[in-house]
C-alpha cells in the first residue's frame, strides 16, 4: 500500500453528486477490470464492448495497458514494483472516471492478485462497482496468436520479465466472469458482459 506522504490535506466536497451524475447519464459507473495473458483478448472484448454500449447512448471509456504506458505511466517498467504502482495509478483514475458515471473498461494484464485486489478495495470502500473478468487462454494459445511477437522476443531472450515467460501469472480466485476467449465467440463475450452488467444494476434492465 503507497503510503500518504503529503499531510494538511482533505477531500473536499463539491455539490453535484455522483447520484446527479448517475441521473444526468442515466447509468451508473462502474469498473470492468480485465485481466490475463498479453494477447489473451483483453483489448479485443474492451473495445467490442465499448462500441455496443456507445451505440446504446450509455458512456463508456477504455483504459488500456499499451495506452496508458505511452502517458500517464510512461516512467514505469515492468518490475513487480512497477506493475504494481501501474496498477495503483490505473485503479484511482478509473475510480475518478467511475465518479464521472463513465463505465471504465480497463484493460491489463495485472498479474499479481494482490494488486487487483487493491483496486478492488478503493472501489468498493467508495461504494463503486468493480468487476473483475479474467480473460483466460492457455500460454500456448496466446502464444500462438503473439500479434505483437512478443512471445517470439521473450522466448529469444531479448524481453525480460514477460508474463508467462519468465515472469508469473497469478489467475483470479473468484472473478466476477470468465471469459474463454479461445472457445467463445467475441459476440457471445460482448453479450455476457451485457448480461452481467443488467444483472448488477450498472445498465437498465
Ligand atoms: S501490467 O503487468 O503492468 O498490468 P500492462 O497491461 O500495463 O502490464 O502492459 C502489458 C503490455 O505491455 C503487454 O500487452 C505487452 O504489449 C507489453 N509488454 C512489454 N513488456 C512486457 C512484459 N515484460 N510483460 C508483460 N507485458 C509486456
Amino acid at each position: 500500500m503507497t503510503e500518504q506522504k503529503a499531510t494538511n490535506v482533505t477531500w473536499h466536497d463539491g455539490e453535484v453528486t455522483r447520484a446527479d451524475r448517475a441521473a444526468l447519464l442515466g447509468h451508473n459507473g462502474a469498473t470492468i477490470w480485465f485481466t490475463g495473458l498479453s494477447g489473451s483478448g483483453k483489448s479485443t472484448v474492451a473495445v467490442a464492448l465499448e462500441k455496443v454500449l456507445h451505440a446504446q447512448g450509455k458512456l463508456s471509456y477504455r483504459l488500456d495497458g499499451d495506452n496508458v504506458r505511452l502517458g500517464i505511466n510512461k516512467n514505469l517498467g515492468f518490475s513487480a514494483e512497477d506493475r504494481a504502482e501501474n496498477i495503483r495509478r490505473i485503479g484511482e483514475i478509473a475510480k475518478l472516471f467511475v465518479d464521472t458515471g463513465v463505465i471504465v473498461l480497463s484493460s491489463f494484464v495485472s498479474p499479481y492478485r494482490a494488486d487487483r485486489d487493491l483496486v478492488r478495495k478503493l472501489h468498493e470502500d467508495a461504494g463503486m462497482a468493480f468487476i473483475e473478468v479474467y480473460v483466460e487462454v492457455p500460454l500456448a494459445e496466446a502464444e500462438k496468436r503473439d500479434p505483437k511477437g512478443l512471445y517470439k522476443k521473450a522466448r529469444a531472450g531479448l524481453i525480460k520479465n514477460f508474463t508467462g515467460i519468465d515472469d508469473p501469472y497469478e489467475a483470479p480466485e473468484k472473478p466476477e466472469l470468465v471469459l474463454h476467449t479461445d472457445r467463445m465467440s467475441l459476440q457471445d463475450e460482448v453479450k455476457a458482459l451485457l448480461d452481467l452488467l443488467q444483472q448488477r444494476g450498472i445498465l437498465p434492465a
